[in-house]
């Protein structure tokens, strides 16, 4: 078996792969996320390091009750948070994360010095507040006795294969979330660090995802129970590793994901490098050294969620979406703006916030969760409009919590004009991981060879549902509260 680890917000996961593909062990082990002030969002890295060497334990224990044997083992991760390291390695203070909000002026200070649209055709993104490389630059304005002892930075499950192996490695699909990686290079951009007066020594060295970046050290292996000098495999972000799980390639630029969780995620397998000119959809690498391009909605299922617990706590979710789904067209419907969060694709904007408008004394606790599906829809459909002329992709691959719901997959389907798919199992960014370390291990050729096959023609279709609002009138009511409403088409 190859294992692989997703070192999540929530949590970290770590499965076993056999050679045919299948889960064959897997333990999930949770750790705390901090908010010390309003926007900032920060985890221990020693809790990730706990956290996953007592899953790692656990799955060993299982695979041999099993009489299994793992051969090589992949990592996979939360994307752009930034783990501060000194001179010997030692975490200087608690890493912010990839949704945490604090670098509003370091993104400022990155624009005032290099163009968006020279950064753009560099690292293939703009400057975002997320993403790592403005988190350094924080950390020199607001913590000047920090970065004074930084020596390295490393990336949240890059600081896991320091931990495990010894290595300093990345690899380019969650560098290219860093924002001064040379796309087509796959290099540190040293024209970029250099504007921003950083030294290209703070990063580690890029290797291919499914390149092996250490092995084992003793001790762990020791305490793990696992074996040693057990191959480590550079892996990919979670959402390239999650794209190797479901099999999207930049061979099948035609066939995508949508998911929805928390936030909402079109990704796109790209063999082409294509980055938005304005930077409103994300353009990264991918696991296979081709591609993809990322939309992230930040209210997504997460919206419901936040319905559900402050508006309406007494009721379960499969009663909020039959009441949704029993509301009658006709008469004026409600509209909902879901930027609880502010919105990353396509505004880039955290100040904006939800809306609903279009009230009546007609309209009950139906027509609220209605309307909130179709906001997620629309939202998300304003990704797509930017998207659709950068990729190919026609079909995409239902994942997250709300693929559950008919109606909101098929709002979705009607919304964005794809094809949507409910594979028949959903596996995640571990099952990728493990599957990146299939190479290494020797269970296949190469990476493509280890990809499942997407058999979209054994998988259920989705039939799209009309929305009792209209994109129009999402469009005006964005255009009422923020200026100018996203572009109908
Ligand atoms: C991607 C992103 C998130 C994190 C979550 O750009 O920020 O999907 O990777 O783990």
């Amino acid at each position: 078996v190859t294992l692989g680890v997703d070192l999540g917000t929530s949590g970290v996961k770590v499965v076993a792969l056999d050679v045919h593909r299948r889960t064959v062990a897997s333990v999930t082990r949770p750790y705390p996320l901090s908010t010390p002030r309003a926007g900032w969002t920060e985890q221990d890295p020693h809790d990730w390091v706990q956290g996953t060497l007592a899953a790692l334990t656990a799955v060993a224990a299982q695979l041999r009750e099993q009489g299994q044997t793992p051969v090589a083992l992949g990592l996979s991760g939360q994307m752009h948070g930034a783990v501060f390291l000194g001179a010997q390695g030692e975490v200087i203070r608690p890493a912010p994360l990839w949704n945490d909000q604090r670098t509003g002026q370091d993104v400022a200070e990155i624009e005032a010095r290099i163009p968006r649209s020279e950064l753009i055709a560099r690292t293939g993104n703009r400057a975002v507040t997320g993403f790592q490389l403005p988190k350094i630059l924080w950390l020199r304005r607001e913590e000047p006795g920090a970065f004074a002892r930084l020596r390295h930075v490393l990336l949240p499950k890059d600081y896991l294969g320091l931990v495990l192996t010894g290595q300093m490695i990345t690899e380019p699909s969650d560098a290219s979330g860093v924002g001064a990686l040379h796309l087509a290079r796959k290099e540190w951009d040293t024209d970029v660090l250099g504007a921003l007066d950083l030294s290209p020594a703070l990063f580690p060295s890029v290797v291919n995802s499914w390149e092996v970046a250490g092995h084992l050290k003793g001790p762990l292996a020791a305490q793990t129970g696992l074996p040693l000098g057990l191959p480590v495999v550079a892996g990919a972000g979670d959402n390239a590793a999650a794209g190797v799980a479901l099999g999207l390639g930049s061979a099948r630029p035609e066939v995508g994901s949508l998911s929805l969780g928390t936030s909402g995620v079109l990704f796109a397998p790209l063999a082409q490098p294509t980055p938005d000119p304005e930077g409103r959809v994300h353009l990264f690498a991918h696991a296979d050294g081709g591609y993809h391009l990322l939309g992230v909605t930040l209210s997504c299922a997460g919206a419901l969620q936040w319905l559900r617990d402050r508006l309406f706590p007494e009721v379960d979710f499969e009663r909020l979406l039959r009441e949704a789904e029993q509301v009658q067209a006709g008469g004026e419907s409600p509209v909902f703006l879901p930027y609880l969060a502010g919105e990353r694709s396509p505004h880039m904007n955290p100040a904006l916030r939800g809306v609903w408008t279009g009230l009546s004394l007609a309209h009950g606790r139906g027509h609220l969760t209605r309307a909130l599906l179709e906001g997620t829809a629309f939202a998300l459909a304003d990704v797509q409009d930017v998207m659709v002329g950068l990729s190919s992709v026609r079909s995409v691959l239902a994942t997250g919590g709300g693929a559950r719901s008919d109606l909101w997959l098929g709002l979705m389907a009607h919304t964005l004009g794809l094809d949507v798919h409910r594979p028949p199992h959903v596996p995640g960014p571990a099952q990728g991981a493990a599957l990146l370390a299939m190479p290494a291990a020797g269970f296949f050729p190469d990476l493509t060879a280890a990809l499942p096959p997407l058999g979209l023609t054994g998988m259920a279709g989705v039939t799209p549902v009309e929305p009792l609002a209209s994109r129009a009138q999402y469009a005006t009511v964005f255009g009422q509260v923020y200026g100018s409403g996203p572009a109908v088409p």
